[in-house]
């Protein structure tokens, strides 16, 4: 830990970006503490994924700062940033997954790309990081050959392989059946006790956000609107947050 260490683990400042004339991000301000469990909530097409690739450095601001355990990550080169891609995983919102391999040589590609593993400890954690998901011995398997759900666990166990200090999940519960998601929910929990990982979470699902969150954000309109518990969220008086809300609630009533 650095002397300047305030458990800060990301801090978010006046991010901008334009993509083809949008002005998707319009000034995002967040601070996420280590070992926290922080849910983003906001309406489709809001910005939550492009926020995401920024995080993990796929995308880069027009303006705006991103720092990482107090490190600039939007000043670094190829080189730093390969670093950094070391202690943030992300779970990305369609898997992700590489067609032509198999659902073990997809989770294990991160630890072959980076050729300090033996094949026998490769298979061993590909194993390992399966078996969490739910997804023992299916290695063999093609990603055409699983479900939608069975995809998603397969990119969570690949983030999870690499072991990092930082998980990004981008709709880790979309088109998983009630109990998978639990599953998912639960698993999103043990990693934080278990191994002090900060997680960012995004996610239209309240259920799951009550389960596992610290703290919630909602992004409308580019902005951060607001910022709080579950419980303050659930009571906001926030207009838009309200309306998310009970959008929710009507649709877990009608199914
Ligand atoms: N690479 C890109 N080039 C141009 N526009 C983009 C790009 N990526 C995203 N956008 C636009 O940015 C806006 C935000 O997209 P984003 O994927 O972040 O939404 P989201 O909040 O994740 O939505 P959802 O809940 O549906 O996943 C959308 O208008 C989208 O069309
Ligand atoms: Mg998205």
């Amino acid at each position: 830990m650095s002397e300047k260490d305030d458990g800060i683990e990301i801090r978010i400042e006046g991010l901008v970006k334009t993509l083809r004339g949008n002005h998707v991000l319009d000034g995002v301000n967040l601070e996420i503490k280590r070992a926290e469990t922080f849910v983003i909530i906001g309406r489709s097409g809001t910005g939550k994924s492009v926020l995401l690739k920024h995080i993990i450095g796929l995308m880069q601001p027009d303006k705006g700062h991103i720092l990482i355990a107090g490190e600039d990550i939007t000043r670094m080169n190829e080189e730093e940033m390969r670093h950094v891609r070391k202690r943030v995983g992300m779970l990305f919102q369609g898997a992700a997954l590489l067609n032509s391999l198999t659902v073990g040589q997809n989770v294990g590609l991160g630890l072959t790309e980076g050729g300090h593993h033996g094949e026998k400890e490769v298979e061993s954690v590909v194993k390992e990081k399966l078996a969490l998901v739910g997804l023992d011995g299916k290695q063999d398997l093609m990603p055409a050959e699983i479900s939608g759900g069975m995809k998603k666990r397969v990119g969570l166990a690949r983030a999870l392989a690499l072991e990092p200090e930082v998980l990004l999940y981008d709709e880790p519960t979309a088109g998983l059946d009630p109990v998978m998601s639990q599953n998912i929910d639960d698993l999103i929990v043990s990693m934080k006790k278990q191994l002090n990982m900060t997680s960012v979470v995004v996610t239209h699902d309240m259920i799951s956000t009550l389960t596992i969150a610290d703290r919630v954000a909602m992004l409308d309109d580019g902005k951060i609107v607001t910022v709080g518990t579950p419980r303050e969220i659930e009571n906001s008086s926030e207009p838009v947050v309200r309306e998310f809300i009970k959008r929710d609630a009507n649709w877990r009533r009608k199914s």
